[in-house]
């Protein structure tokens, strides 16, 4: 049933986690007006630079509203040189706080290129890929595998000389990973670019790792009982990356443990335009957290010059997500809206930042995308 208002919570974080934040919840509020929805904001900073400046990470009453929220809205955490006393860095539990602690089992990391959008390779802007041949979605599991706590180190004499990290995947884990690949595969219903296909490629290393083939076999046993209009197709994550790269159009979704999905995802990316392009969604049954994929990015904060597309597009998958869950048309529509808008800013290429090979300001580039938001 739809509500009335949806409450939001943005946690901007570090560097220039708020300056991409700042730029997201302005189209997030352009499209509230445009299709009469109501969305409460609610801000709390967080991170490492708020570690230093208080001894925590983030307030207690930070994570009670995200745990009440209808979405929420992350810009990056993470500074150097800022680190826990355990070792991690500064803004570790925010991140995995959320992910664990509101149990968002699903990261969902689209890939799609835009017309108009080019990619840097070795420093130059080329168009490899066409943007017909790359609309895929990676999916990995967040909640298990190599990043669980089930880890630790043998130090002696203040020298580290043994660190065991265990990959821990469970029946569970994948189970309710793959069926959210399956049913994705059928909602988007377009199946892979090449072919038309539907399709679920298991990205694992079932040649090698007891996990990986756990994770095939439920895989299997979720495909064939309840998606058979729905293909499964299988690749070892190194051949895999070879195989992204030269010829994404096969792919519709793929689905995979945790660091194996962590790993491919960033390489996804560089076909979306790179970091600055790439939005993710971390999704639970009753709560989803949104951001882009990108980190704080300490060299260019308080420039307002990075790309603001990859944080705006992870509000356009929060919409999209409260849209479906609540049943609610205008929040759809909002989606859309602010995904054509920065379709048509691409394709037009007049007010990109400088990873697309413009020269806007991060802010001008929110400007226009506002602008283009009344015509689309
Ligand atoms: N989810 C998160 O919050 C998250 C993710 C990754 C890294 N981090 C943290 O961020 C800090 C910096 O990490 P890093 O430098 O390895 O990764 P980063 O993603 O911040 O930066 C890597 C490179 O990506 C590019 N980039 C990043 N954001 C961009 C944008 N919006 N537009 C255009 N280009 C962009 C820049 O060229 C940058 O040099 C570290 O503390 C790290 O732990 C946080």
């Amino acid at each position: 049933m739809t509500k009335a208002a949806y409450d939001v919570v943005l946690l901007p974080g570090d560097g220039t986690g708020p300056e991409v934040v700042a730029q997201a919840r302005r189209v997030l509020e352009a499209a509230q007006e445009r299709h009469g929805l109501a969305l409460r904001f609610q801000e709390f900073p967080c991170g490492a630079l708020h570690y230093k400046k208080t001894g925590r990470e983030w307030e207690p009453e930070a994570f009670a509203a995200c745990k009440a929220s209808d979405g929420i809205l992350l810009g990056a955490v993470g500074w150097p040189g800022i680190d826990l006393p355990d070792g991690n860095i500064a803004g570790y539990n925010v991140l995995f706080g959320l992910r664990f602690g509101l149990d968002l089992y699903a990261n969902v990391r689209p890939t799609k290129l835009y017309p108009g959008v080019r990619h840097a390779i070795s420093g130059q802007l080329q168009s490899v890929w066409k943007p017909q041949n790359v609309d895929l979605v990676i999916l990995r599991e967040n909640t298990e595998g190599l990043y669980t706590n089930a880890h630790g180190a043998l130090t002696r004499g203040g020298v580290t000389e043994v660190a065991i990290d265990n990959n821990v995947i469970t029946r569970k884990g994948c189970e309710r990973v793959i069926r959210k690949a399956f049913e994705l595969s059928r909602r988007r219903g377009r199946g892979a670019p090449k072919d038309g296909k539907k399709r679920v490629t298991s990205i694992d290393k079932a040649n090698v790792l007891r996990g990986s083939q756990l994770f095939r076999q439920v895989f299997d046993e979720v495909g064939q009982s309840s998606y058979p209009d729905v293909e499964r197709d299988y690749a070892f994550v190194d051949a895999y990356c070879q195989w992204l790269v030269r010829q994404p159009e096969y792919y519709d979704v793929c689905v995979a443990t945790n660091m194996l999905g962590d790993i491919v995802t960033d390489l996804a990316s560089v076909l979306q335009g790179g970091m600055g392009m790439a939005a993710g969604g971390n999704l639970g049954d009753a709560h989803a957290m949104f951001e882009p994929i990108h980190g704080s990015s300490p060299k260019h904060a308080g420039k307002d010059s990075v790309n603001p597309i990859a944080c705006i597009l992870a509000g356009q998958m929060m919409l999209q997500w409260i849209g479906e869950r609540y049943g609610d048309d205008k929040a759809l529509a909002a989606a859309r809206t602010i995904e054509s808008a920065v379709a048509a800013v691409c394709a037009e290429g007049k007010v990109l930042t400088y990873d697309l090979g413009g020269t806007a300001r991060m802010s001008e580039v929110g400007s226009e995308i506002v602008r283009k938001m009344a015509t689309v």
